[in-house]
């Protein structure tokens, strides 16, 4: 089996659409505290599509499916080939493995199971599993730690993106940071050696985070359904609307990027749900 998805450019500029936390139902009509889920990755994928952001690759950042659904599964792998670029993803809390790795990496569309990509000359992306299967919080096992030093060790010339489902940053809800990245002075501690690491890209939280962690740009990105309150110590929703992130990783190592949220419709959710 190969292990690495090469992308071949000479292209100053590498260009990366994010889109994370779609929590798909077996029911096209299924809702998630009042948004259909459904119908927000639609727009979402439809306002993508509009845009003039010229992307090479997708990453699809967890949470898929909300209710371990084969119909979830598959509607996800129909709804990215408008995408039209392949999709790289990894699971969230959210997510059931078995059903998960089954169906995405049998789909013979433009998703690729891949968790390595070298992407042009300068840079690569590694792709983590941070899910404890039953529970929300993450944690990165030996096995994803071992895997990630050794492509760091591979490509230490590269300019390096991890990613992963799990924040690091604090959100300052506590309800929501109670679940982050439990290990993530392991992964600082892997990460330290290898000077060329620029950037760490997650899902989950469902709202934006722009921010630094030792030196390394931090990304967190709005989910494509409903939106966390930012400074929230209870359950709270936001009215922000469904989003994406675009990325540009340059030559000379630096990260560009901007959140973008939908434009032509709006969801909004039923603001007395108390939990997900
Ligand atoms: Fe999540």
């Amino acid at each position: 089996m190969v292990n690495t998805y090469t992308y071949h450019t000479s292209e100053n500029v590498i260009r990366l659409v994010q889109i994370t936390d779609p929590h798909l139902f077996k029911d096209e009509k299924g809702e998630l505290l009042g948004i259909n889920t459904q119908a927000s990755f639609n727009q979402v994928l439809t306002e993508i599509g509009q845009s003039d952001f010229n992307y090479d690759i997708v990453l699809a950042t967890g949470d898929l499916v909300q209710d371990s659904s084969d119909e979830g599964y598959l509607r996800f792998c129909e709804n990215v080939k408008s995408l039209q670029k392949t999709v790289f993803w990894i699971p969230g809390n959210h997510d059931f493995q078995p059903k998960m790795f089954d169906i995405l990496n049998q789909h013979h569309g433009n998703i690729s199971p891949i968790k390595h990509i070298l992407l042009g000359e300068h840079w690569q992306i590694l792709l983590l599993d941070s899910q404890v299967f039953g529970v929300p919080h993450g944690q990165l096992g030996q096995y994803q730690i071992d895997w990630l030093e050794a492509k760091l060790k591979e490509h230490p010339q590269r300019y390096s993106l991890v990613v992963l489902h799990h924040h690091i940053l604090p959100t300052n809800s506590a309800w929501l940071d109670q679940h982050n990245l439990r290990n993530s002075l392991d992964l600082a501690y892997t990460l330290a050696p290898f000077a060329k690491v620029r950037g760490i890209l997650c899902g989950h939280i469902h709202q934006q985070i722009d921010g630094e962690w030792n030196g390394y740009k931090i990304m967190a990105t709005p989910s494509t359904c409903i939106q966390f309150k930012p400074d929230s110590n209870s359950f709270a929703l936001d009215t922000l609307q469904p989003g994406w992130r675009e990325i540009e990783l340059h030559h000379d190592g630096r990260i560009e990027t901007r959140v973008k949220r939908i434009q032509h419709a709006e969801f909004l959710p039923n603001m007395l749900g108390d939990g997900y």
